[in-house]
């Protein structure tokens, strides 16, 4: 199984879901690959936003080996998970899924017991965005993980 985690920039809210969930996965021993990509291409190759890095290392993740990348239309053949971060996320994706496209392209947290919104970006904001971003990506991969651990 491949999953795919997309934001605006790929440098702040989709790095680190894919750095929170490919820590959940491993300690799991579930064979799932893992990657992100942006829907602006604003920011190719660069690595992850340093706030973000050093919130997500204060929760013991490591995202620094990540590089952003843009979202294309062939990663709705190569993933079959793909995890939208919000609503203009999703609808940016929607519009280049092509349509013989077996991929499930759900927001992250719209979740089965109640959707809990959008991953706000937390961009142009303060450090507490940072670690909000870390708090709902947890609580998304806790469902997930349990969800694929029973398959
Ligand atoms: P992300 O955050 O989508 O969570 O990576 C952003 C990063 C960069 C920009 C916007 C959002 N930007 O406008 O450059």
């Amino acid at each position: 199984m491949r999953v795919l985690f997309v934001c605006l920039g790929n440098i702040c809210r989709s790095p680190t879901a894919e750095g929170v969930f490919r820590d959940a996965i491993a300690q799991k021993g579930l064979s799932i690959e893992t990657d992100s990509a942006g829907t602006a291409a604003y920011h190719i190759g660069k690595g992850p936003d340093p706030r973000s890095q050093r919130v997500a290392e204060e929760y013991g993740y490591s995202i620094a080996d990540l590089r952003a990348r843009q979202a294309t239309a062939e990663d709705f053949h190569a993933f079959d998970w793909i995890f939208a971060m919000d609503h203009q996320n999703w609808l940016d994706l929607e519009a280049i899924r092509p349509a013989d496209s077996k991929a499930r392209l759900v927001r992250l947290l719209d979740l089965p017991d109640g959707d809990l919104g959008d991953v706000p970006d937390p961009y142009y904001g303060g450090e507490e965005g940072f670690h909000q971003v870390v708090k709902l990506i947890r609580t998304a991969a806790d469902y997930y993980l349990e969800l694929w651990s029973s398959k």
